[in-house]
């Protein structure tokens, strides 16, 4: 069977190769893969940045963002042939710490943990793909087209969860939202604040294009001005920060609304440095009770969560967010990302 490889930190040594199918092992699925998406941290890996492979090997299959469809599963897990499956990214570390035994590998504190596709496990990029029962989610039917959004909806998910646990710790009654950023990650952040009744705003730098209509077509307001012009608009109580830009991250942090959360989900490369007033921060920060959090990942509830949520969505609307599907043969040109891609997808 094909695979999508590579060898980590090694420059553009992303290929389709020819590997051994695999066989499903105790307690596992046995799933023909429907579809791939690729990601910012996918493209890291490709440039050589980041990854490990699998303990003893070279390679690595790529790809966290799964989507496939069940062949083979053992009795009594839960799951049959022809069932609609995505795999969990996360596995715990082997320790495992407190947070990994208790299901939160996401919030893994020793960072022993493994990732499919990232970090010393193979990746869901193949034609044929193993998983856990356990770590496995069962899909809507209906979702053949778009349930390869599931990962980064669990990311949105979990980020959601913990704005709404953060709030939780005084009065809360958010009703707006600013997202940053209209890639895939920004989008299905705003979807999730929509579900939960909040006006979203979403700010992006594209003045035209696919990006603006789905926001529109949300039902939410889209700008492309500057994170103070926006805030002094709309004044949200909650800032989903989902592009990693230095400029935005600073201006979000440095512009909340009182008792405001900021969630940063955008993974950036370190440096330039920039300077900042540390002492005016500090201040505000405390003066109104701010919050500042990064999260990443996704635990097992959050990939349920994220598979109710996709399943209430608007099937269209989910579809317009795939702005490219490849076949395996040409995935190489997923890492080139293309002026108005939101999520390129790979078939498998
Ligand atoms: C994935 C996460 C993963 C992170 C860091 C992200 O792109 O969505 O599941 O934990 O990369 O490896």
């Amino acid at each position: 069977m094909r695979a999508l490889t590579v060898a980590p930190l090694e420059t553009d040594s992303v290929r389709v190769s020819e590997v051994e199918a695999p066989a499903a092992g105790e307690g596992e699925l046995l799933v023909d893969g429907i579809a791939l998406g690729i990601c910012g941290t996918d493209r890291e890996i490709a440039r050589g940045d980041y990854g490990w492979a699998p303990p003893g090997q070279d390679r690595l299959i790529l790809g966290h963002e799964s989507l496939g469809r069940v062949r083979e599963a053992p009795g009594g897990s839960g799951f049959a042939p022809g069932d609609l499956v995505v795999g969990v990214v996360r596995r715990p570390d082997p320790e495992p710490c407190g947070a990994c035994a208790h299901g939160e590998f996401d919030m893994c504190r020793n960072g022993r943990y493994t990732e499919r596709g990232i970090k010393d496990r193979h990746g869901f990029g193949a034609q044929q793909w193993t998983v856990e029962a356990d770590y496995a989610v069962k899909l809507d039917p209906a979702l053949e087209r778009v349930g390869v959004l599931l990962e980064p909806t669990t990311v949105v998910t979990k980020a959601w969860e913990h704005i709404e646990r953060i709030g939780a710790r005084a009065w809360f009654a958010p009703r707006r939202v600013l997202v940053t950023g209209a890639g895939p990650i920004g989008l299905l952040a705003a979807l999730l604040g929509v579900q939960r009744g909040l006006e979203v705003h979403v700010l992006d730098r594209a003045a035209s294009g696919v990006k603006p209509e789905l926001v529109a077509a949300l039902g939410a307001s889209y700008h492309t001005g500057t994170i103070p012009e926006v805030a002094a608009e709309a004044e949200p109580d909650v800032v989903i920060e989902a592009t990693g830009a230095t400029a935005v991250v600073l201006d979000a942090v440095t512009h909340t609304a009182s008792a405001g959360i900021v969630c940063l989900t955008g993974i950036p490369a370190a440096g330039p440095k920039v300077g900042v007033d540390t002492g005016a921060l500090n201040r505000e920060m405390v003066l109104e009770n701010d919050v500042v959090f990064g999260s990443v990942n996704a635990n097992l509830r959050h990939f349920r969560l994220a598979a109710e949520a996709l399943a209430r969505a608007d099937l269209a609307w989910l579809e317009r967010l795939i702005t490219r599907r490849l076949p395996l043969s040409r995935a190489h040109e997923a890492f080139t990302p293309q002026e108005d891609d939101v999520k390129v997808v790979i078939d498998l």
